[in-house]
């Protein structure tokens, strides 16, 4: 019997579309016994892109809120599909907000209950608490993650603090300054279809009814523990500002204006100031609470992790 794949994904720049095509290539390959049907998330009112600044600031507070927004209907359809994966971007340390529109429709109710989902992130490096609020949504449908996939833009965190914005900003991706380019390595890209080698295997070992992670040991994930503390500590303040914000109007309104620029002048302020002296105490409590540190890096890493013990096996003939 051929087993059903639904795909849903959402994606400005197209390279969320590139990873989703390399890392479902070898599903495509066995057409006989695997059917993949796409779902491409369209919000009703399109996010531009490149952003102007204003409306890039101006999403957050409903990014954080996951409010969503309105997006198409997909066609109706009357398949049981066996496994879901969804690809996301993450957007202000949460999903997307296209991605939260879906997560709360009733199309994922239906499809999504009770069935096998693989999470595939592409990012700039700060995913953990997007993830954290993927799962409770995912709970809310009754969807089960087994999996999740992360890539991250190549460069340090201090290069992508300035690529990926101005990528966002202007289209561009071309190195600058002598920085990497904007965006995941294309290598990185490439050697996802690992993971798709993987999925093939366990589906025709009926592995997916079981509930647990197909993609254990191929370097699925990896946790920065670096960020750990920066992404709650940044979640909580986007939290507040976005209440204030969102109590002044809906997204546009000329009255969020003057708070929105507010707290992008507070934000670089903090970044010049604050940052740089909690990344300095933060290691400190890092190298003294180093056992507390790995576990939470571990709890994160679930379901997936970060072990490599099956890469020789489903690694590409490179
Ligand atoms: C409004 C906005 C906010 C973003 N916030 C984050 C973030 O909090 N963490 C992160 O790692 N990347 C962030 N990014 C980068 C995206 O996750 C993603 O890498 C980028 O949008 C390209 O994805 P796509 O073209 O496939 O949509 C943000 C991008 C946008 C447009």
């Amino acid at each position: 019997m051929k087993k059903h794949i639904l795909v849903v994904s959402y994606s400005q720049t197209g390279q969320l579309d590139n990873v989703v095509k390399n890392f479902i290539a070898p599903l495509e390959q066995n057409d006989t016994t695997i059917q993949i049907t796409y779902r491409n998330i369209e919000p009703i009112k399109p996010y531009p892109f490149p952003w102007d600044l204003m409306t890039f600031m101006d999403t957050f507070p409903e990014s954080v809120h996951l409010n969503g927004c309105d997006i198409k209907n997909f066609k109706d359809d009357e398949t049981n599909y066996d496994l879901v994966i969804l690809a996301y971007q993450v957007w202000f340390l949460s999903p997307s907000i296209p991605i939260t529109a879906f997560l709360k429709s009733k199309y994922a109710k239906q499809k999504l209950q009770n069935k096998p989902v693989i999470t595939l992130i592409g990012c700039r490096n700060m995913w953990i608490m997007a993830q954290e609020k993927v799962k409770t949504l995912l709970n809310n449908i009754g969807a089960k993650l087994i999996d999740n996939v992360v890539l991250i833009d190549r460069g340090n965190s201090l290069e992508t603090f300035i690529t990926t914005p101005r990528w966002m900003l202007t289209g561009k991706t071309n190195s600058l300054w002598g920085m990497s380019e904007a965006g995941i390595d294309p290598k990185q890209i490439n050697n996802t279809k690992r993971f798709g080698k993987a999925i093939v295997e366990a589906l025709k070992n009926d592995k997916e009814k079981e509930h647990i992670s197909l993609l254990q040991g191929l370097k699925a994930v990896e946790v920065n523990s670096k960020l750990i503390r920066s992404e709650k500590i940044a979640t909580k303040s986007f939290h507040i500002w976005g209440n204030l914000i969102q109590k002044l109007g809906k997204p546009g309104d000329i009255k969020r204006k003057p708070v929105v620029i507010l707290y992008l002048m507070f934000l670089l302020l903090i970044i010049v100031t604050v940052v740089p002296i909690n990344m300095i105490v933060q290691s400190i409590l890092r190298r003294t609470n180093k056992d507390q540190v790995q576990v939470e890096k571990e709890t994160y890493e679930q379901p997936s992790g970060n072990g490599d013990e099956r890469m020789k096996e489903f690694m590409l003939d490179e």
